[in-house]
């Protein structure tokens, strides 16, 4: 059985002083909920402080990108090491880093190695355009992705990975993919990809996440299918009692 996993990305929002706050709303909740894996990813400069917040509970902190190298002149850049001490899992390739930054198939790759290297959990972002949708190209770019950006990644590593399916045109625009449309992506295309490439069991054991205007409204009927695992939530997760409801519909 695999544990659902929510995690909260909260892109380039909330000064630490505004993220102390949302947290003191979210953790008298969250902290009794044992039956989901829930992830806080927020910008670096409050990392430090939500760590210490949320040490000792059931809440993990994520970061929202990170270099492949350990260290280097690459300036205003995060290494895995430097996150490692704070976090327990870090969001790799999101749409917005390859879309407006220019990430690669093949960098999102070395930062997927990087990460398991200084056990940081990897959550891989993976996930159509519009265009590409409309094109009806949406299985060759998923399976694309996934394949290049788990490319010589070892058997050992890969149940641990969290994959999150995240359809670009579905993400910030409050059009959230179908559920059912999401599961035929994850069970099928995202977990048959991990199939070939591993095992059958190996991808039994992938958490694999559903992405893109998941709101308290929408979440349970995304984790009423068997192969949905759980979500990435953007701006739902800036709103406690939101980001609590979708927590809860995950619980079951
Ligand atoms: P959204 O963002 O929930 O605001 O659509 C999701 C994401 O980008 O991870």
């Amino acid at each position: 059985m695999r544990q659902p996993l929510v995690a909260g990305n909260w892109k380039m929002y909330k000064t630490v002083a505004e993220a102390r706050i949302l947290i003191a709303e979210l953790l008298p909740i969250l902290s009794t909920i044992q039956e989901v894996d829930i992830v806080l990813c927020p910008p670096y400069t409050s990392i430090l402080s939500i760590a210490a917040l949320l040490e000792g509970t059931n809440i993990h902190t994520g970061a929202q990108n990170m270099h492949w190298e350990p260290s280097g002149a690459y300036t205003g850049e995060i290494a895995a090491p430097m996150l490692a001490e704070f976090c327990k899992y870090v969001i790799l390739g999101h749409s917005e880093r390859r879309g407006y930054f220019g990430e690669t198939d093949a960098n999102v790759n070395r930062k997927i190695k990087a990460a398991f290297e200084y056990g940081l959990l990897p959550i891989l972002c993976v996930g159509e355009t519009l265009a590409e949708n409309e094109a009806g190209i949406t299985e060759q770019v998923v399976v694309r992705q996934v394949k290049a950006g788990l490319e010589g990644v070892d058997p050992q590593s890969i149940s641990s990975i969290v994959v999150a399916y995240e359809p670009v045109w579905a993400i910030g625009t409050g059009r959230a993919a179908t559920a059912e449309g999401a599961n035929t992506v994850i069970g099928g295309i995202i977990r048959g990809t991990l199939a070939e490439m591993y095992s059958e069991e190996l991808a039994q054991m992938v958490r694999i996440l559903y992405g893109g205007s998941v709101k308290a409204n929408n979440a349970g009927e995304f984790f009423q299918y068997a192969d949905i695992d759980g979500a990435l939530v953007g701006g739902a997760s800036l709103k406690a009692t939101e980001f609590i409801s979708i927590v809860k519909a995950a619980a079951g």
